[in-house]
């Protein structure tokens, strides 16, 4: 018998879960990113490790502390979270929630770039980052279940909808996150998940909640 005596519906799977932010270097000093704390991803994390899953977490920089039971990848850039992904492949699960930056900047300076009296600012050449949710969501490797977010400012259901196809996803975790929603950054998370089959709304919980109901949901699909 178990000796936490809690049931372990995970035990013997594997999950990539991707996780805070990516950070893209304009120089050695700046950098281009989203906002993320990351403190969704880890959760969830955190809540497949306690169901019995082995888990990778490919996290972006964050100020949180690593998730007990879990195995740390920590990664800069968009282009190295990518690889770490593709390295942990392949895995049963994967649960793709780090805010990555859409876009890099194509040569990034290798010395700090200096302001220029009277030139005015350095023009930045931005090129697309690799989709790191589509590549795994149609990859030869592909998890039994694959899961993104969305992180939307408006139209949450139709982009949520859009995203689910071209991703290659089962499930997009989509969440409003307007300014006035207060949700960006913040310990509470008001999501609703998109599947083929349709649309299921969750009140407003705590990351933590909304992780074991995802880890619980995740579980589920593959028994
Ligand atoms: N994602 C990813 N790699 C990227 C961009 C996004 O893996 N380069 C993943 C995110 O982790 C999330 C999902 O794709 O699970 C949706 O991210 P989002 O930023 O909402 O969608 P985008 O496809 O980037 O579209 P847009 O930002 O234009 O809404
Ligand atoms: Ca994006």
């Amino acid at each position: 018998a178990l000796l936490d005596g809690g049931k372990k519906p995970l035990a013997g799977r594997t999950a990539i879960v991707t996780s805070g932010p990516t950070h893209e270097p304009i120089d050695p000093v700046r950098y281009i990113a989203n906002r993320s704390s990351g403190r969704q991803g880890h959760a969830i994390a955190a809540a497949l490790a306690r169901l019995g899953a082995k888990v990778t977490l490919v996290s972006g920089p964050v100020t949180l502390p690593d998730p007990s039971g879990v195995t740390v990848v920590e990664v800069e850039r968009a282009d190295d979270m990518l690889q770490a992904v593709l390295a942990a492949l392949p895995a049963d699960i994967a649960v793709m929630v780090a805010a990555v930056a859409d876009w890099r900047v194509a040569t990034p300076n290798a010395e700090k770039i200096k302001k220029q009296p009277g030139e005015g600012p350095p023009p930045l050449m931005l090129t697309e980052n690799p989709d790191i949710l589509k590549t795994v969501g149609h990859h030869a490797k592909r998890p039994k279940v694959v899961v993104g977010f969305a992180a939307e400012t408006q139209d949450v259901e139709s982009n949520g909808r859009v995203k689910l196809q071209k991703k290659g996803a089962d499930l997009i975790v989509a969440n409003d996150v307007s300014p006035e929603t207060g949700i960006m950054g913040g310990t509470r998370n008001s999501v609703k998940l998109i599947t083929a089959a349709g649309i299921e709304e969750w009140p407003e919980l705590s990351k933590e909640e909304v992780a074991g109901r995802l880890a619980d949901w995740i579980a589920e699909k593959l028994t």
